[in-house]
Order: structure tokens, then sequence, then C-alpha cells
């Protein structure tokens, strides 16, 4: 057939991103892709991640092109054991008690990054340590197994969006930018990872998925918090960077003229986030229910939330909507 059509696989001219279905086949398509520094992404307990090759330089800098992230935001790798992370880093004591009682799951440690450990200078973004987390969704896991190596994987989301919950959330924002996506359905959690330093003074850089008071419990003492919203220590700190389109308002009791509220256990809104006041519930609702909340109040709208208790879980979904009530340049 001298005149049939080629077809060129090419992370930057990805017309139809693929949707790959959670079983051995879609998990054998997503591996082979990995391992040509394609860009696959999928499903964590907490978000969607968009994976590459943490030890590619190419496939690194495909996912900063996907994300158009300013390239100095590393990256988190994932990886699928205590092992393997050892592999790339150094694990303290603080560290290894924090590993212990909470991988796989939630948390990311940033770590003292090994020599020689093989990773792309694109993820840490030069620095000296590497974010690492082991994720506890079984379809991660067995992609991890899968592909054999470490996964750099940011949230899937253009850069300055909400975090996708959804192979469809996944699919709106990064179509055509990268070659597949791995549907596992939604996202337990439905927020990202708690972000800490562990050693030698554990220090908070983004609360999230495992709450601040369970880390405090299990180490006796009290954890710092570092990366104040607009000083990027940890740049998704950045203070606008969960906008929505619409303006945000906070603490709101009612709806004034022309706002959407979104309710939380007593207050009543046009949604909510958990009518029995369920923080887990709310989580894991929290950026499906600010999309569907942004389309709802179309291009010059306005939504209000209603306020949301500051323990446990309710500090980070707190901490990402005063992100998406941050005033935008
Ligand atoms: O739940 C999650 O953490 C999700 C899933 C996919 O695992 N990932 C995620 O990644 O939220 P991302 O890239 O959206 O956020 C990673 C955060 C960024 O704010 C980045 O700056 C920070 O981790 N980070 C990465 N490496 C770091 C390092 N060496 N030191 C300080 N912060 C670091
Ligand atoms: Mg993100």
């Amino acid at each position: 057939m001298p005149n049939a059509p080629t077809i060129k696989l090419d992370a930057t001219s990805n017309p139809m991103t693929r949707t790959l279905a959670p079983d051995e086949a879609g998990l054998a398509e997503a591996a082979r892709l990995l391992a040509v520094s394609e860009l696959v992404a999928f499903p964590t307990e907490t978000v969607y991640g968009l994976g590459g090759d943490a030890r590619s330089d190419r496939a690194v800098a495909r996912i900063y092109e996907a994300k158009g992230r300013p390239s100095f935001n590393p990256l988190i790798v994932h990886l699928p054991d205590l092992a393997a992370v050892e592999r790339i880093a150094l694990v303290g004591p603080k560290a290894r008690a924090l590993a212990a009682a909470f991988w796989p799951g939630p948390l990311t440690l940033v770590l003292p990054l090994r020599a020689g450990a093989g990773v792309s200078p694109l993820v840490t973004a030069g620095l000296e340590t590497v974010a690492v987390r082991i994720p506890a969704h079984p379809l991660a896991q067995r992609l991890l197994m899968a592909f054999g190596g470490p996964l750099a994987a940011p949230s899937a989301n253009p850069s300055g969006r909400v975090s996708p919950t959804r192979a469809g959330h996944v699919l709106e924002g990064l179509t055509g930018r990268i070659a597949a996506v791995l549907d596992g359905g939604p996202c337990a959690v439905g927020l990202e990872s708690t972000i800490l330093l562990a050693d030698p003074e554990p220090v908070l850089l983004r609360p999230g998925g495992v709450p601040v008071e369970a880390v405090e419990a299990l180490l006796g003492e009290t954890v710092a918090t570092g990366g104040d919203a607009g000083k990027p220590t940890s740049p998704g700190q950045l203070a606008s960077h969960y906008a929505p389109e619409a303006a945000v308002r906070l603490e709101a009791t009612e709806a004034r003229e022309g706002e959407l509220l979104v309710g939380f256990g007593a207050v009543k809104g046009r949604l909510t986030l958990s009518a029995n006041g369920d923080l887990v519930e709310a989580a894991a609702r929290l950026f499906d229910t600010l999309r569907e909340a942004d389309r709802l109040a179309g291009p010059d709208g306005r939504i209000a939330f209603a306020p949301v208790p500051e323990t446990g879980l309710g500090r980070a979904i707190n901490d990402r909507l005063r992100r998406a009530a941050a005033p935008r340049g």
C-alpha cells in the first residue's frame, strides 16, 4: 500500500487525546506511551495526575508545555513503594515515620535528592530536594508497576485552573495536548496531597488530603506552616492557583443579588459541598462543585461559599477556597 497515510504520534500534535479503559489493555498501552516519553493522565486518590517519565527531559518538558506551567514549578514524583523512593531520595527519621503511617496515600514528602538519582533536573527545577509520593489508587499503583519507573505528575489541568477529579475534566483542559487519559472514574479524596518537609523540623508547605492534625499526632510535635499565599515556597501556593472564571466570595450565609450560593451543612445553597456538613464529602466534591458553579454562574457571574470549619480536611478546603477568591492579576 504505497499511498497509505502514515500516522505520526507526537505529543505536540495529538488532535485525538485517547481515553484508555482501566483494564490490562489500557494499562499496557499507557505504559507503552510513557516509555516513549508521551504523556498519560491517570487517576490517583487525590486528583488526576499528568504523568510523564521523570527520567526523561523530553517527557518532563512536555508536561510543562502541556500545562502552560512556569518552569520554576517543580513536580511531584510518583513511586510504587518505599524502596523506589529510597533510590531517588534520602529518607530521614521523621519522613520514615510519616511514610509508614500515611503511604500509600495523599501525602507528599519533600526530601533531599539522592546523588545520581537519574531524575531529570527539570522535575526538581534545579532544586536539591525532590517531592515524592506513593499514591494509594489501585490504578495508579498498577500503572507504576506496568511502567516500571518514576512518574512525574502534576495535577492534570492547565496551569492556574481547578484540578481534575474526573477523566472528563482532564479532557476539557488538555485534549490535543496529551496522548491519553486512563479513565478510573471520580477521585475519592478530591483534594491534592498534603505537602510536607519532614526533617529535621516538619514544615507544612500545602495543606491537603492528610490533615495536619494527624501529622502532629504522629510526630508528637507542632508542624510549622511555610509557604504563605503569594510567597511560593511551594509554587502551587500562588494565590490565584485555583481560580474559576466567576468572582468568589467566602463565609457567606446567604446569596446576595445575582450570586450563586454554594452551601455547606445548615447553609443551603443552589449547590452544596455537603448537605450533612461532612468534610470528607465536601473535599471530594470541591473541584467538581467549583466547575459546576462557574458554569451555572456564567461569564460575569459571582459565586458565594458558605463557611467551612477550619479543622481536619476543612483546612485544605478553605485553603483552596481562599485561592479561588483571591484577587487576580
Ligand atoms: O495530590 C497531588 O499532590 C497531585 C497528584 C497528581 O499526585 N499532584 C499535584 O501536583 O498536586 P502539582 O504539581 O499540581 O503540585 C505539586 C506541588 C507544587 O506546588 C510544587 O511547587 C510543589 O509540589 N513541589 C514540588 N517539588 C517541590 C520541592 N522540591 N520543594 C517544594 N515544593 C515542591
Ligand atoms: Mg496543581
